[in-house]
Protein backbone atom coordinates (compact mmCIF):
# COMPACT_ATOMS: atom_id res chain seq x y z
CA UNK A 1 0.00 0.00 0.00
CA UNK A 2 2.81 2.30 -0.59
CA UNK A 3 2.18 5.55 -0.70
CA UNK A 4 -1.34 6.17 0.90
CA UNK A 5 -3.40 7.24 -1.74
CA UNK A 6 -5.16 10.01 0.17
CA UNK A 7 -8.32 11.90 -0.55
CA UNK A 8 -9.29 15.75 0.63
CA UNK A 9 -12.84 16.37 0.97
CA UNK A 10 -12.97 20.39 1.70
CA UNK A 11 -10.45 22.35 -0.07
CA UNK A 12 -9.94 25.36 2.58
CA UNK A 13 -7.19 26.83 4.25
CA UNK A 14 -6.21 23.78 6.55
CA UNK A 15 -5.97 21.61 3.45
CA UNK A 16 -3.94 24.54 1.92
CA UNK A 17 -1.99 25.01 4.29
CA UNK A 18 -1.49 21.51 6.24
CA UNK A 19 -2.78 19.07 4.58
CA UNK A 20 -2.09 18.61 1.37
CA UNK A 21 1.71 20.69 1.47
CA UNK A 22 2.45 17.62 4.36
CA UNK A 23 0.93 14.83 2.02
CA UNK A 24 2.87 16.07 -1.17
CA UNK A 25 6.06 16.46 1.05
CA UNK A 26 5.53 12.91 2.66
CA UNK A 27 6.66 10.12 0.50
CA UNK A 28 4.50 7.67 2.25
CA UNK A 29 1.83 9.38 1.11
CA UNK A 30 -0.28 10.60 -2.31
CA UNK A 31 -2.87 12.86 -2.77
CA UNK A 32 -5.02 11.32 -5.59
CA UNK A 33 -8.04 13.16 -5.43
CA UNK A 34 -9.61 16.38 -4.08
CA UNK A 35 -13.07 17.95 -3.53
CA UNK A 36 -14.62 20.91 -2.93
CA UNK A 37 -17.93 22.37 -3.65
CA UNK A 38 -16.87 26.18 -4.83
CA UNK A 39 -15.46 25.62 -8.39
CA UNK A 40 -12.37 25.71 -9.27
CA UNK A 41 -10.93 25.58 -5.88
CA UNK A 42 -10.11 21.77 -6.20
CA UNK A 43 -8.74 22.01 -9.73
CA UNK A 44 -6.77 25.24 -8.88
CA UNK A 45 -4.70 22.99 -5.86
CA UNK A 46 -4.97 19.88 -8.33
CA UNK A 47 -2.58 21.78 -10.85
CA UNK A 48 -0.36 22.36 -8.19
CA UNK A 49 -0.11 19.29 -6.34
CA UNK A 50 -1.59 16.79 -9.00
CA UNK A 51 -4.81 14.69 -8.03
CA UNK A 52 -8.34 14.68 -10.00
CA UNK A 53 -10.66 17.77 -8.86
CA UNK A 54 -14.22 16.79 -7.64
CA UNK A 55 -16.97 19.09 -6.94
CA UNK A 56 -18.50 16.17 -4.95
CA UNK A 57 -16.96 14.26 -2.14
CA UNK A 58 -19.41 11.20 -2.84
CA UNK A 59 -18.07 10.79 -6.76
CA UNK A 60 -14.93 10.98 -5.56
CA UNK A 61 -15.32 8.38 -3.21
CA UNK A 62 -17.42 6.56 -6.09
CA UNK A 63 -14.87 7.11 -8.72
CA UNK A 64 -11.41 7.65 -7.20
CA UNK A 65 -8.59 4.92 -5.90
CA UNK A 66 -8.14 5.82 -2.20
CA UNK A 67 -6.83 4.48 1.02
CA UNK A 68 -7.51 7.02 3.05
CA UNK A 69 -9.31 10.46 3.75
CA UNK A 70 -8.90 13.81 5.13
CA UNK A 71 -12.32 15.31 6.44
CA UNK A 72 -11.59 18.69 6.51
CA UNK A 73 -14.20 20.88 5.56
CA UNK A 74 -17.13 22.72 7.86
CA UNK A 75 -17.74 21.19 11.55
CA UNK A 76 -21.19 19.96 10.62
CA UNK A 77 -20.48 17.86 7.53
CA UNK A 78 -17.71 16.55 9.63
CA UNK A 79 -19.56 13.13 10.58
CA UNK A 80 -21.86 12.59 7.46
CA UNK A 81 -18.87 12.75 5.53
CA UNK A 82 -16.72 10.70 7.77
CA UNK A 83 -19.00 8.05 7.76
CA UNK A 84 -19.72 7.79 3.91
CA UNK A 85 -15.97 7.65 3.60
CA UNK A 86 -15.81 4.61 6.26
CA UNK A 87 -18.94 2.93 4.71
CA UNK A 88 -16.42 3.33 1.27
CA UNK A 89 -13.92 1.11 3.11
CA UNK A 90 -10.93 4.31 3.44
CA UNK A 91 -9.40 5.50 6.80
CA UNK A 92 -10.41 8.70 7.73
CA UNK A 93 -8.35 11.74 8.98
CA UNK A 94 -10.93 14.02 10.49
CA UNK A 95 -10.52 17.50 11.52
CA UNK A 96 -11.35 18.86 15.13
CA UNK A 97 -14.11 19.27 16.37
CA UNK A 98 -14.96 15.30 15.23
CA UNK A 99 -18.41 16.06 15.11
CA UNK A 100 -21.11 18.38 16.55
CA UNK A 101 -22.81 16.04 19.01
CA UNK A 102 -21.97 12.86 21.50
CA UNK A 103 -24.17 10.91 19.33
CA UNK A 104 -22.60 11.98 15.83
CA UNK A 105 -19.18 11.40 17.09
CA UNK A 106 -20.45 7.40 18.86
CA UNK A 107 -21.46 7.12 15.48
CA UNK A 108 -18.36 7.76 13.74
CA UNK A 109 -16.32 5.68 16.08
CA UNK A 110 -18.76 2.59 15.98
CA UNK A 111 -18.47 2.62 12.05
CA UNK A 112 -15.15 2.83 11.91
CA UNK A 113 -15.01 -0.35 13.80
CA UNK A 114 -17.44 -1.88 11.91
CA UNK A 115 -15.55 -1.42 8.61
CA UNK A 116 -12.40 -2.22 10.06
CA UNK A 117 -10.88 1.05 9.16
CA UNK A 118 -8.65 3.64 11.42
CA UNK A 119 -9.83 6.71 12.29
CA UNK A 120 -8.05 9.97 13.82
CA UNK A 121 -9.43 13.05 15.08
CA UNK A 122 -6.63 16.21 14.20
CA UNK A 123 -6.19 17.56 17.65
CA UNK A 124 -2.68 18.70 16.46
CA UNK A 125 -1.69 20.45 19.55
CA UNK A 126 -0.58 17.29 21.23
CA UNK A 127 2.14 16.78 18.40
CA UNK A 128 3.32 20.42 18.96
CA UNK A 129 7.02 20.33 19.58
CA UNK A 130 6.70 22.39 23.18
CA UNK A 131 3.79 20.20 24.32
CA UNK A 132 5.96 17.03 23.50
CA UNK A 133 8.78 18.31 25.12
CA UNK A 134 6.37 19.05 28.54
CA UNK A 135 4.66 15.34 27.86
CA UNK A 136 8.54 13.63 28.56
CA UNK A 137 9.52 15.85 31.66
CA UNK A 138 6.25 15.47 33.60
CA UNK A 139 6.77 11.94 32.62
CA UNK A 140 9.87 12.23 34.52
CA UNK A 141 8.58 13.28 37.87
CA UNK A 142 11.44 15.91 38.09
CA UNK A 143 8.71 18.48 38.75
CA UNK A 144 6.31 16.36 41.20
CA UNK A 145 2.28 16.27 41.52
CA UNK A 146 0.67 18.63 39.01
CA UNK A 147 -1.56 20.73 41.30
CA UNK A 148 -3.39 23.71 38.63
CA UNK A 149 -2.75 24.93 35.65
CA UNK A 150 -3.75 27.65 33.18
CA UNK A 151 -4.01 27.69 29.05
CA UNK A 152 -4.91 29.93 26.79
CA UNK A 153 -5.69 30.44 22.89
CA UNK A 154 -6.45 33.91 21.55
CA UNK A 155 -6.16 35.28 18.33
CA UNK A 156 -8.02 37.35 16.14
CA UNK A 157 -10.73 35.07 15.06
CA UNK A 158 -11.67 32.97 11.82
CA UNK A 159 -12.20 35.78 9.66
CA UNK A 160 -8.43 36.05 9.29
CA UNK A 161 -8.40 32.53 8.52
CA UNK A 162 -10.73 30.92 6.51
CA UNK A 163 -10.65 31.35 2.93
CA UNK A 164 -13.99 32.93 3.21
CA UNK A 165 -12.65 35.41 4.94
CA UNK A 166 -15.61 37.11 7.04
CA UNK A 167 -18.14 35.35 4.73
CA UNK A 168 -16.92 32.02 5.96
CA UNK A 169 -18.71 29.12 7.41
CA UNK A 170 -17.26 29.99 10.58
CA UNK A 171 -19.61 32.15 11.29
CA UNK A 172 -22.69 30.61 10.60
CA UNK A 173 -24.44 28.74 13.18
CA UNK A 174 -26.24 26.24 11.43
CA UNK A 175 -22.27 25.27 9.58
CA UNK A 176 -20.06 25.84 12.58
CA UNK A 177 -22.78 25.00 15.22
CA UNK A 178 -20.21 25.85 17.90
CA UNK A 179 -18.11 29.16 18.14
CA UNK A 180 -14.68 29.53 19.55
CA UNK A 181 -15.44 26.44 22.23
CA UNK A 182 -15.83 24.09 19.38
CA UNK A 183 -12.62 26.14 17.76
CA UNK A 184 -10.16 26.26 20.05
CA UNK A 185 -11.58 25.04 23.13
CA UNK A 186 -11.54 21.58 21.76
CA UNK A 187 -7.67 21.84 20.68
CA UNK A 188 -6.87 22.64 24.89
CA UNK A 189 -9.18 20.22 26.24
CA UNK A 190 -7.28 17.84 24.43
CA UNK A 191 -4.11 19.09 25.08
CA UNK A 192 -4.56 19.45 29.06
CA UNK A 193 -6.05 15.63 29.11
CA UNK A 194 -3.06 14.25 27.20
CA UNK A 195 -0.45 16.37 28.98
CA UNK A 196 -1.75 15.67 32.65
CA UNK A 197 -3.09 12.50 31.69
CA UNK A 198 -5.95 12.28 33.45
CA UNK A 199 -9.78 13.52 32.52
CA UNK A 200 -11.88 16.04 33.43
CA UNK A 201 -14.66 15.44 35.85
CA UNK A 202 -16.32 18.55 35.97
CA UNK A 203 -16.60 22.27 34.32
CA UNK A 204 -18.02 25.35 35.38
CA UNK A 205 -18.16 28.09 31.98
CA UNK A 206 -18.67 31.62 31.07
CA UNK A 207 -19.36 31.81 27.67
CA UNK A 208 -20.15 34.77 25.39
CA UNK A 209 -20.22 36.83 21.81
CA UNK A 210 -18.98 40.16 22.62
CA UNK A 211 -17.29 41.56 19.30
CA UNK A 212 -17.05 39.87 16.08
CA UNK A 213 -19.68 40.59 13.25
CA UNK A 214 -20.93 38.74 10.28
CA UNK A 215 -20.56 40.43 7.34
CA UNK A 216 -23.61 42.84 7.60
CA UNK A 217 -22.74 43.70 11.10
CA UNK A 218 -24.65 41.87 13.19
CA UNK A 219 -23.07 40.21 16.31
CA UNK A 220 -22.15 36.42 15.80
CA UNK A 221 -24.54 34.05 17.44
CA UNK A 222 -21.64 31.86 18.11
CA UNK A 223 -19.38 32.52 20.84
CA UNK A 224 -16.23 34.33 20.56
CA UNK A 225 -14.79 34.00 24.19
CA UNK A 226 -14.79 31.04 26.73
CA UNK A 227 -13.37 31.43 30.09
CA UNK A 228 -13.56 27.43 31.28
CA UNK A 229 -12.83 26.36 35.35
CA UNK A 230 -12.25 22.25 35.39
CA UNK A 231 -10.97 19.68 37.74
CA UNK A 232 -9.69 16.59 37.21
CA UNK A 233 -10.30 13.02 38.28
CA UNK A 234 -6.79 13.33 40.54
CA UNK A 235 -8.25 16.75 41.81
CA UNK A 236 -5.98 19.26 39.98
CA UNK A 237 -8.00 21.85 38.80
CA UNK A 238 -7.60 24.84 35.87
CA UNK A 239 -8.34 27.38 33.48
CA UNK A 240 -8.88 27.12 29.62
CA UNK A 241 -9.27 30.31 27.96
CA UNK A 242 -10.02 31.02 24.51
CA UNK A 243 -11.03 33.92 22.25
CA UNK A 244 -11.61 35.39 18.54
CA UNK A 245 -11.20 38.39 19.65
CA UNK A 246 -7.51 38.89 20.33
CA UNK A 247 -6.55 41.76 18.10
CA UNK A 248 -2.92 41.56 19.13
CA UNK A 249 -0.04 38.90 19.00
CA UNK A 250 -1.35 35.59 18.85
CA UNK A 251 -1.59 33.25 22.41
CA UNK A 252 -1.44 30.01 22.72
CA UNK A 253 0.50 29.25 26.04
CA UNK A 254 0.18 26.89 28.92
CA UNK A 255 1.53 27.05 32.61
CA UNK A 256 1.88 23.87 34.67
CA UNK A 257 2.05 24.53 38.32
CA UNK A 258 3.34 21.45 40.42
CA UNK A 259 4.76 20.56 43.75
CA UNK A 260 8.72 21.08 42.46
CA UNK A 261 8.07 24.00 40.16
CA UNK A 262 6.12 25.34 37.04
CA UNK A 263 6.60 25.06 34.05
CA UNK A 264 5.88 27.62 31.10
CA UNK A 265 5.14 26.49 27.50
CA UNK A 266 4.80 28.93 24.47
CA UNK A 267 5.37 32.05 26.88
CA UNK A 268 8.86 33.24 25.59
CA UNK A 269 9.80 33.21 21.70
CA UNK A 270 13.28 31.65 22.11
CA UNK A 271 12.90 28.91 24.94
CA UNK A 272 9.46 27.14 24.50
CA UNK A 273 9.89 25.37 27.73
CA UNK A 274 11.02 26.86 30.51
CA UNK A 275 10.87 24.81 33.63
CA UNK A 276 11.62 26.55 36.91
CA UNK A 277 12.05 24.83 40.25
CA UNK A 278 10.69 25.31 43.53
CA UNK A 279 14.99 25.48 44.77
CA UNK A 280 16.03 28.11 42.19
CA UNK A 281 16.76 26.31 39.65
CA UNK A 282 15.88 26.97 35.93
CA UNK A 283 16.12 25.19 32.26
CA UNK A 284 15.44 26.91 29.11
CA UNK A 285 14.36 24.49 26.52
CA UNK A 286 14.27 25.36 22.80
CA UNK A 287 11.82 23.27 21.00
CA UNK A 288 11.02 23.62 17.63
CA UNK A 289 8.47 27.24 16.66
CA UNK A 290 4.63 27.07 17.24
CA UNK A 291 2.46 27.31 14.66
CA UNK A 292 0.56 30.36 14.42
CA UNK A 293 -2.71 31.21 12.10
CA UNK A 294 0.12 32.89 10.05
CA UNK A 295 2.85 30.96 10.02
CA UNK A 296 2.46 27.51 9.90
CA UNK A 297 4.97 24.87 11.42
CA UNK A 298 4.40 21.09 9.90
CA UNK A 299 1.80 19.76 11.93
CA UNK A 300 2.90 16.07 11.98
CA UNK A 301 -0.80 14.72 11.54
CA UNK A 302 -1.12 13.60 8.42
CA UNK A 303 2.30 11.89 8.71
CA UNK A 304 1.38 10.31 11.92
CA UNK A 305 -1.96 8.98 10.39
CA UNK A 306 0.15 7.99 7.59
CA UNK A 307 2.21 5.71 9.78
CA UNK A 308 -0.41 4.23 11.45
CA UNK A 309 -1.68 2.68 8.44
CA UNK A 310 1.77 1.69 6.98
CA UNK A 311 1.70 -0.24 10.39
CA UNK A 312 -1.34 -1.52 10.98
CA UNK A 313 -1.30 0.12 14.03
CA UNK A 314 -4.55 2.37 15.52
CA UNK A 315 -3.96 5.84 15.65
CA UNK A 316 -3.39 7.48 18.80
CA UNK A 317 -5.60 10.50 18.60
CA UNK A 318 -8.49 7.98 17.73
CA UNK A 319 -12.24 8.42 18.09
CA UNK A 320 -12.36 7.88 21.57
CA UNK A 321 -9.83 10.15 22.18
CA UNK A 322 -11.61 12.97 19.98
CA UNK A 323 -14.84 12.13 21.49
CA UNK A 324 -13.76 12.33 25.03
CA UNK A 325 -12.54 16.10 24.22
CA UNK A 326 -15.45 16.74 22.55
CA UNK A 327 -17.34 16.13 25.21
CA UNK A 328 -15.60 18.12 27.45
CA UNK A 329 -16.31 21.26 25.55
CA UNK A 330 -19.85 20.38 25.09
CA UNK A 331 -19.99 19.84 29.07
CA UNK A 332 -18.24 23.18 28.98
CA UNK A 333 -21.34 24.68 26.72
CA UNK A 334 -23.93 23.06 28.49
CA UNK A 335 -22.34 24.48 31.87
CA UNK A 336 -22.61 28.22 30.50
CA UNK A 337 -26.15 27.82 29.31
CA UNK A 338 -26.89 26.16 32.74
CA UNK A 339 -25.44 29.03 34.63
CA UNK A 340 -23.67 26.34 36.82
CA UNK A 341 -20.90 23.53 37.13
CA UNK A 342 -21.85 20.25 35.32
CA UNK A 343 -19.98 16.86 35.76
CA UNK A 344 -17.86 15.34 33.10
CA UNK A 345 -19.67 11.66 32.21
CA UNK A 346 -16.26 10.47 30.75
N1 LIG B 1 -6.29 21.38 13.64
C1 LIG B 1 -6.23 22.69 13.49
O1 LIG B 1 -5.38 23.35 14.05
C2 LIG B 1 -7.24 23.38 12.60
C3 LIG B 1 -6.99 24.67 12.15
C4 LIG B 1 -7.94 25.28 11.32
C5 LIG B 1 -9.10 24.62 10.97
N2 LIG B 1 -9.31 23.35 11.45
C6 LIG B 1 -10.57 22.64 11.13
O2 LIG B 1 -10.56 22.30 9.76
C7 LIG B 1 -11.88 22.39 9.24
C8 LIG B 1 -11.87 23.29 8.03
O3 LIG B 1 -11.45 24.58 8.42
P1 LIG B 1 -10.72 25.60 7.41
O4 LIG B 1 -10.00 26.53 8.27
O5 LIG B 1 -10.00 24.87 6.37
O6 LIG B 1 -12.03 26.30 6.80
P2 LIG B 1 -12.14 27.12 5.43
O7 LIG B 1 -13.33 27.99 5.54
O8 LIG B 1 -10.84 27.78 5.09
O9 LIG B 1 -12.39 25.99 4.35
C9 LIG B 1 -13.50 25.13 4.37
C10 LIG B 1 -13.63 24.53 2.99
O10 LIG B 1 -14.65 23.52 3.01
C11 LIG B 1 -15.36 23.62 1.79
N3 LIG B 1 -16.64 22.94 1.85
C12 LIG B 1 -17.87 23.45 2.15
N4 LIG B 1 -18.81 22.50 1.98
C13 LIG B 1 -18.18 21.37 1.57
C14 LIG B 1 -18.62 20.07 1.19
N5 LIG B 1 -19.90 19.74 1.19
N6 LIG B 1 -17.67 19.17 0.79
C15 LIG B 1 -16.36 19.49 0.76
N7 LIG B 1 -15.90 20.71 1.10
C16 LIG B 1 -16.78 21.64 1.50
C17 LIG B 1 -15.46 25.13 1.56
O11 LIG B 1 -15.81 25.42 0.22
C18 LIG B 1 -14.05 25.55 1.93
O12 LIG B 1 -13.19 25.50 0.81
C19 LIG B 1 -12.76 22.89 10.39
O13 LIG B 1 -13.41 21.84 11.00
C20 LIG B 1 -11.77 23.50 11.37
O14 LIG B 1 -12.20 23.41 12.71
C21 LIG B 1 -8.40 22.73 12.23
Amino acid sequence: MMPVKFGIIGCGAIAQRRHIPELAGNPDAKVVALCDPVPGRAAELAKKFGGQPFTCHKEMLAEADLDAVVVCGPNWLHASQTLDALKAGKHVLVEKPMACTRAEAKAMIAAAKKAGKFLMVGQNQRLMSAHQKAKQILKTGVLGKVLTFRTSFKHPGPDGWSVDGAKSWFFRKNEAVMGVTGDLGVHKADLMRWLLGQEFTSVSAVITALDKRTPDGKILQLDDNAYLLLKTTGGIVGSVEISWTNYGMEDNMTVIYCQKGVMYLGTDREYGVIVQYRNGNKELHKVGEMSTNTKQVGSGVSTAFTRSILAGKKPEIDGMEGYRSLDVILTAMESAKAGKTLKIAN
